[in-house]
């Protein structure tokens, strides 16, 4: 908390945007030393959007569908959040694969949040399989985006039981309850410069404020 330098955040969003309302919340409470500097979604239809500018946010809407290449799409992206003076990219529901140049762009500064814990279940609908598996618990897992479809540096998981009378959308909103909490606290650890990642392991230097809910590993 020391230095009153503030992380400069880009949340790239395509649905509903509680994941970017957590973090603008804690935000304006003054509990993260962070700021959103854009918000940027593919979709012009994003609920984000409209949270961002209810926020006083800044907000640009590309839209994957007006290019012909995944790169072009991506390289108008890569310069909108530079021009911004982006220090970390975070996405909150972002629907798009992230390509070879957007992580030459921001080399280890672009992290995720996945509804399941990984390994298990990455991809689409992860709720649903972890139903259909008759998994015991699930959770939600932040991450570095690396190359590969969720399967980048684990930063850190938080766990939730199944139950047998869950439905998609009742397990969906148990673990969104865990995405609000540990997904502000790892922006968090990026602003007080207490991670380091080598090669998949990452280690969150201790801290004086403890923090921890679900979180592993715990904050100290
Ligand atoms: C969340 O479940 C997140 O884990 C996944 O997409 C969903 C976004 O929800 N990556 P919201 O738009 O933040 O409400």
């Amino acid at each position: 908390m020391g230095s009153n330098k503030k992380l400069r955040l880009a949340i790239l969003a395509s649905g509903g945007g509680t994941n970017l309302q957590s973090i603008i919340d804690q935000c304006q409470q003054g509990i993260l030393d962070a700021e959103i500097v854009l918000v940027v979604s593919n979709n012009p239809n994003a609920g984000a959007l409209g949270r961002a500018k209810k926020a006083g946010i800044a907000t640009t809407c590309i839209n994957h569908r007006d290019f012909d290449q995944r790169e072009d799409f991506d390289n108008a992206v890569i310069a909108t959040l530079q021009e911004a003076g982006t220090e970390l990219v975070v996405l909150a529901g972002f629907m798009r694969i992230i390509s070879a140049v957007f992580l030459q762009a921001f080399p280890q500064r672009i992290i995720n949040i996945h509804p399941a814990l990984l390994p298990s279940f990455p991809g689409l609908h992860v709720q649903q399989k972890a139903l259909d598996y008759g998994a015991k618990f699930s959770g939600c897992t932040v991450h570095f985006i690396d190359d590969g479809v969720d399967t980048g540096a684990i930063i850190a998981q938080a766990v939730v039981p199944i139950f047998s009378d869950d439905s998609e959308a009742t397990l969906a909103a148990r673990i969104l309850e865990q995405e609000h909490k540990i997904y502000p606290q790892v922006i968090q650890w990026f602003a007080e410069e207490r991670i380091t990642i080598n090669g998949r392991q990452v280690a969150i230097e201790a801290g004086k404020q403890d923090k921890s809910t679900l979180t592993n590993p715990p904050v100290i």
